[in-house]
C-alpha cells in the first residue's frame, strides 16, 4: 500500500539527520544515487544569474551540484527536518515547507525547476497537477529536470523488484517512462528528452515553451 503524505513527512523527518550518511553508500532503489546525480548534471548547464527551484530538496545535494556561485537557489520540501538540515548546510538558500502540488511560492518564476528522487513520492493521481504547477512556475524559457527512480516498462519494474529483493519498497509507486512522458506532454511541456542514469534511475528534461529553433 502507498504511503500517505503524513507518513512520508514523518519518514523524512526521522531520516533527516542520517540521510546524507546513508547516501554515501546508497542501496535498494537508490543504488547508484551519486552516479545518477553526476550524470544528470551533465545534461543541465545552469546559465548565469539564474533562479532555480528544487522541489523535494532534501539536504540540498542536487541544487548544490547544479548551481553556480551566482544562482539564486530556492527549495521546498514536505519535511521540516530535511529543510532544517539543508538550511544548516546552505544558509544562503531560500527554503520553505511545500510540496510538488502546493509549493507555497507566490509571485516568483524560475529559470530552472529541478527535483531528484522525489517525484515518485507524488500520488499518481496528483502527478499531472504537480507538473502543471511546475509549468506555471517556470519562466517562458524555463527548464524542468526531474531525476528519479523510474522504469522503462511494467516488465522493468518486475525485473527491478526481483533484483532489489528485500530492499524493494512496496509503499512507493515508481513512474513508468512512457506514462510520465504522456503526463508531461499533457501538462504542456515541450522538447521532452529522457536519459537513463542508472540501473533504476532516469532523468527527464523538458522546456516550458517551444524554442525559436524548434518552430
Ligand atoms: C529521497 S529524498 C531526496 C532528497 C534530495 N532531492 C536528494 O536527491 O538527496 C526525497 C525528498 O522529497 C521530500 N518529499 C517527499 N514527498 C514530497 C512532496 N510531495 N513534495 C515535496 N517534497 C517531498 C522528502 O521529504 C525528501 O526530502
Amino acid at each position: 500500500m502507498l504511503r500517505s503524505s503524513k507518513e512520508t513527512k514523518e519518514l523524512f523527518n526521522e531520516w533527516a539527520t542520517s540521510y546524507d550518511e546513508f547516501l554515501e553508500n546508497a542501496s535498494g532503489p537508490l543504488l547508484g544515487y551519486q552516479e545518477s546525480l553526476a550524470f544528470a548534471k551533465e545534461i543541465l548547464s545552469v546559465k548565469d544569474n539564474a533562479r532555480l527551484l528544487d522541489i523535494g530538496i532534501g539536504t540540498g545535494a542536487f541544487a548544490n551540484l547544479l548551481s553556480n556561485k551566482d544562482t539564486e537557489v530556492w527549495g521546498v520540501d514536505i519535511s521540516e527536518g530535511m529543510i532544517e538540515q539543508c538550511q544548516e548546510k546552505h544558509p544562503q538558500y531560500h527554503l520553505q515547507v511545500g510540496t510538488f502540488t502546493a509549493p507555497n511560492i507566490d509571485g516568483l518564476t524560475f529559470d530552472y525547476i529541478v527535483s531528484s528522487f522525489c517525484f515518485h513520492e507524488v500520488d499518481p493521481i496528483e502527478r499531472e497537477q504537480a507538473l502543471e504547477t511546475a509549468h506555471n512556475l517556470l519562466t517562458e524559457d524555463g527548464t524542468l529536470l526531474i531525476l528519479d527512480i523510474m522504469f522503462a516498462s511494467a516488465q522493468a519494474v518486475e525485473d527491478g523488484r526481483q533484483s532489489i529483493g528485500k530492499y524493494w519498497d512496496e509503499t512507493e509507486d515508481y513512474p513508468i517512462v512512457g506514462e510520465l512522458d504522456q503526463v508531461l506532454r499533457s501538462a504542456n511541456f515541450k522538447g521532452v528528452r529522457w536519459v537513463q542514469t542508472g540501473p533504476y534511475h532516469w532523468a527527464v528534461i523538458a522546456q516550458k515553451s517551444t524554442s525559436e529553433s524548434d518552430r
